[in-house]
């Protein structure tokens, strides 16, 4: 760890101290004063100027997942599927990309512990020859809601309060009685999977479908599974509550020592596969991020193998000012019309312009590799030379960077809609329940017991009429998950 050498350099080898426009500081320790008792001066630019930007140190922080550790390392292709994708970086055999990975808990600010119940953030940012692709999943293969609009609303469920300033069972259950497609991921979330140990010994999913697209603009859907090679771990609630006081950074710091003891971890990358003419006909729609596709009807295809092997240097620099986002594709990859992902391609880089500014790409761990060429230009932190002299408008006639024809199918993977445009409802059927149903019956006993006894904790604190709303979806689910939760609510003192 180069920030903690057991032997401290030399005064004279660390170099001189200089302000920030460059100037050498004669005496960091004392202020400049009028007298040896007089009030601080204005002129002491040193002074003022160190207070001015520790004033601003602080970002905001992420607005969901603001809590995670990173680190770096690469992916490499295993297995060919250049039958696939045109996308460059997966093109042949044993080729090898860099990455950047940020693990995450969900609903804490950026000191919350590392324990916490809540799914895991997984982004992995491949910095590839065509440019950045970021795979933004979670541990979990599904998500609480199937419509972005809905985004907003269930996370203030899992923030505080607004008058208390208290997370708050009764918006949780409230907002999940109400909008019960939520109940697969509630069960993971309930269950013992619900707290991962650490972030190595968990997957990672994209959750959604996307499309892999060969250069003549034909596609494939797939879903992306990593698949830890630790082995999954999960803590139990004791346990995670303990840690939760004793090392609130558990996950932080299991992910940083591991790389510096030289337990480098990785994960399996696979793909399942099917056609548009599958995703059509397919007993679920393969778009609602509420269900899994199963691997008995789409088995996993090897891909390829991502070790992480480097820790940050500067946790801020590199972590901090990550910005991944949905969006970034590269010619080879494409959204599909999973209408969560369509409201995550906006929101990603909306927020990064928030949080870092518009010029958030020219942040180092945000860079391509091989640099921008575009037209865009200013705004604040533009510190990349802005284009210099060159053209900032095209077409034109003075050189410059120009559109390549090639890649407008792989890029956009055009395909024919109809239909009327208007808010089309996702209703509700018995089909939500199928997969809560077939989860909850991969449960043993205990497990059961224990994920009953889970949801009564904070169920129970909440009024009856909400219990019993969210009673009803545990029995349409199973009648059993029903029996169990309802006499684990009583057994909390429920009055239900
Ligand atoms: C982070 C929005 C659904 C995974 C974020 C951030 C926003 C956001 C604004 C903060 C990004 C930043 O400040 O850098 C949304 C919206 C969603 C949605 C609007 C639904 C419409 C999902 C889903 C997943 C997911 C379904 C997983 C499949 C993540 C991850 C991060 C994140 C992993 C952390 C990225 C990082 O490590 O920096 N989300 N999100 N989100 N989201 Fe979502």
């Amino acid at each position: 760890m180069s920030q903690h050498p057991s032997d401290a350099p030399s005064v004279a080898s660390r170099g001189v101290l200089t302000t920030a426009n460059g100037n050498p500081v004669d005496n960091n320790q004392t202020s400049m004063t009028a007298g040896s008792l007089g009030p601080v001066v204005l002129q002491d630019f040193h002074l003022i100027d160190k207070l001015a930007h520790f004033d601003r140190e602080r970002i905001p922080e992420r607005v969901v997942h603001a809590k995670g550790a990173g680190a770096h390392g690469y992916f490499e292709v295993t297995k060919d599927i250049s039958h696939l994708t045109c996308a460059k970086f997966l093109s042949k055999v044993g080729k090898r990309t860099p990455v950047f990975t940020r693990f995450s808990t969900v609903g804490g600010e950026l000191g919350s512990a590392d324990t916490a119940r809540d799914p895991r953030g997984f982004s992995v940012k491949f910095y590839t020859e065509e440019g950045n692709w970021d795979m933004v999943g979670n541990n979990t293969p599904v998500f609480f809601i199937r419509d972005p609009i809905k985004f907003p609303d269930f996370i203030h469920t899992q923030k505080r309060h607004p008058q208390t300033h208290l997370p708050d069972a009764t918006m949780m259950w409230d907002f999940w009685s109400l909008v019960p497609e939520s109940l697969h991921q509630v069960t993971i979330l309930m269950s013992d999977r619900g707290i991962p140990d650490g972030f190595r010994h968990m997957h990672g999913y994209s959750s959604h479908t996307l499309k892999l697209v060969q250069a003549d603009g034909s596609f494939h859907y797939v879903k992306w599974h990593f698949r830890t090679e630790q082995g999954v771990k999960n803590i139990m609630p004791d346990e995670a509550a303990r840690l939760a006081g004793v090392d609130p950074n558990y996950a932080t710091r299991d992910l940083f020592s591991a790389i510096e003891r030289g337990e480098h971890p990785a994960w399996r990358v696979y793909v399942q596969v099917f056609t548009q003419e599958e995703a059509l006909k397919y007993r679920f729609n393969p778009f609602d991020v509420t269900k899994v596709v199963s691997q008995k009807d789409f088995p996993l295809h090897e891909v390829g193998r991502m070790v992480l092997n480097r820790n940050p240097e500067n946790y801020f620099a590199e972590v901090e000012q990550s910005a991944f986002c949905p969006s970034h594709m590269v010619p080879g990859i494409a959204p599909s019309p999973d209408r969560m992902l369509q409201g995550r391609l906006f929101s990603y880089a909306d927020t990064h312009r928030h949080r870092l500014g518009a010029n958030y790409h020219q942040i180092p761990i945000n860079r391509p590799i091989h640099g921008v060429n575009n037209h865009q230009r200013d705004g604040a932190m533009a510190i990349n030379g802005n284009g210099g002299s060159t053209p900032n408008y095209e077409p034109n006639s003075y050189g410059g960077p120009a559109q390549n024809n090639l890649a407008a199918q792989t890029y956009a993977s055009n395909f024919a809609v109809q239909g009327e445009v208007a808010r089309h409802t996702y209703e509700l059927t018995d089909d939500d329940f199928v997969q809560v149903a077939a989860l909850y019956n991969l449960f043993n006993n205990e497990q059961k017991h224990r994920l009953a006894t889970t949801i009564a904790s904070t169920l129970s604190q909440t009024p009856v009429f909400i219990q019993k709303r969210q009673l009803g979806h545990f029995y349409r689910a199973d009648k059993d998950y029903g029996r169990r939760v309802e006499a684990a609510l009583k057994a909390a003192g429920s009055k239900i």
